[in-house]
């Protein structure tokens, strides 16, 4: 007899997403009335039409493919390279990464690749994986066979959950123990947390010093909005803000300090670098704080030796509205090694090559040279337009929770707003209070996991009056 995979039996309830679509429906068959005023900020599903440079380009590829002469059949399973060129050079190399084409993977979703890339990675794995997380990472990891049963709580033995909260700004920090893949995504889904240069770098050097991979999703990196992270784009006036820079550097440079206190007298220069040395802040040579150290970074090669331990995972969808379209892309480095059975270091590129050539027969055409148009002067600057949209509305909803009284996270480089829910209210129950009374779809936090619980996500992914007007409902709720 055919056998099943045991291990799909271990997951719970259904996937988020459909098991809230089932909710709502069954909240609309009861309550035609309410239904027609529903607002829908659970999924995070873009709502604006695609760039006017995506259609014109995959207009043209529709023409094209309308003539035997410039027809295309079978493309190359990972990607035309006009496409994975535009990708290499405009996300990466202007960045100062150093990411060649050849290392780039385009594919139809982050979603599948996140999943996907547990095929070349063994399964005897220590696995680390933030909570609240995407819940695809768990769940593949379920279906893979590399957890064991999860409790009442939905936590999986096996994995090494690595709490986010308020305390830890919802970014997770490298555990005590060892773990051989991590999973961190930033700008976060769903906290809407973006971690920092000194965060990213501790997880690097983790990861190097205990030989793991890290997977990187930044599937929201559009949306840093590129405010220096704590405001400090100035160059420091006094010891507290030197002092801030230097934790979120690791160093401040002479220029600093002669910045900060111009006719520094001895005896407060000693003082300035004993405190220096307790904080274990570095002075070094150089001249004032690099602006762009202060930024926030958008890929996880931007920090030194995420080479030799990153995977990197980008989508179209969130930037240039391709929820409906399909098309993103993994970035696996020809350095990047990982361990045999027998102990011997081997690259990993290869193996997704091969998984990719085997398993999958590319993005199409059409939603290639759409993709390609993303990178366009024109693409670009419309990209810009959809993400201002969104992160309007991330304002608006940000603000009117506020007022609601509620704790707000999020939502100033993301798309999602992480709200607290009032003492004692379960994510569910606030979900149900705001789908009934309110009338809005939420997502609620536990379905993210155990530490979502209490928490709720809202999307900002919709119209400007749909925003507004979710923002003034949720003042109206009275918990
Ligand atoms: C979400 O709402 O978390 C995302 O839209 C799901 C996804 O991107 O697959």
């Amino acid at each position: 007899m055919a056998q099943l995979n045991d291990n799909y039996l271990k997951l719970k309830a259904g996937y988020l997403f459909p098991e809230i679509g089932r909710r709502v429906k069954a909240f609309c068959d009861a309550n035609p009335d309410a239904a027609k005023r529903l607002i829908r900020c659970g999924i995070g599903d873009v709502t604006e039409p695609l760039p006017p440079a995506v259609i014109a380009a995959m207009h043209k590829a529709v023409d094209e493919m309308a003539s035997r002469e410039t027809f295309h059949g079978y493309g190359p399973e990972q990607g035309y390279e006009w496409l994975r060129a535009a990708i290499a050079q405009n996300d990466f190399r202007d960045r100062s990464c150093d990411v060649a084409d050849d290392e780039i993977f385009v594919s139809d979703g982050t979603k599948c690749d996140t999943g996907n890339v547990l095929d070349i990675l063994g399964a005897k794995n220590k696995i680390a994986i933030s909570d609240p997380v995407y819940p695809v990472y768990v769940d593949t990891n379920v279906m893979a066979g590399h957890t064991g049963e999860a409790n009442e709580a939905g936590t999986y033995a096996k994995l090494v959950y690595l709490p986010c909260k308020p305390i830890n700004g919802f970014i997770p920090e490298p555990p005590k123990k060892h773990v051989d893949v991590i999973y961190l995504c930033s700008p976060n889904n769903p906290t809407g947390a973006a971690a920092n240069r000194p965060q990213l770098e501790a997880w690097v050097k983790y990861a190097i010093e205990h030989k793991s991979v890290i997977l990187f999703d930044a599937a929201y990196e559009a949306y840093i909005s590129d405010e220096p992270d704590t405001g400090a784009s100035s160059s420091p006036k006094s010891l507290s803000q030197l002092l801030r820079l230097g934790k979120r550097q690791g160093h401040v440079t002479y220029d600093d300090v002669n910045g900060a206190f111009p006719d520094l007298p001895p005896e407060k220069l000693n003082e300035v670098l004993t405190k220096f040395q307790q904080e274990k802040i570095n002075l070094i040579e150089g001249t004032k704080a690099d602006s762009s150290s202060n930024r926030l970074p958008h890929s996880i090669y931007e920090i030194l030796g995420a080479r030799e331990c990153a995977i990197e995972f980008r989508s179209c969808s969130k930037n240039g509205g391709f929820t409906g379209v399909r098309c993103a892309f993994t970035v696996v480095p020809k350095s990047l090694n990982a361990q045999t059975k027998s102990g011997e270091f081997k690259p990993l590129h290869p193996l997704w090559l091969r998984r990719t050539t085997t398993k999958f027969n590319g993005v199409s055409y059409i939603v290639q040279r759409g993709a390609e148009a993303l990178y366009s002067q024109e693409g670009k600057a419309q990209v810009r337009g959809l993400i201002e949209h969104y992160l309007g509305n991330a304002k608006v909803l940000r603000d009117g929770a506020k007022k609601a009284g509620l704790k707000v996270f999020g939502g100033v480089n993301a798309p999602y707003i992480w709200v607290r829910a009032p003492k004692s209210v379960t994510s569910w129950q606030a979900f149900d209070k705001i789908l009934n009374e309110a009338n809005v779809v939420i997502t609620p936090g536990s379905g993210f996991g155990s530490k979502g619980e209490g928490y709720f996500r809202i999307s900002a992914f919709n119209s400007r009056a749909n925003a507004e007007d979710v923002a003034r409902r949720l003042q109206e709720l009275k918990w």
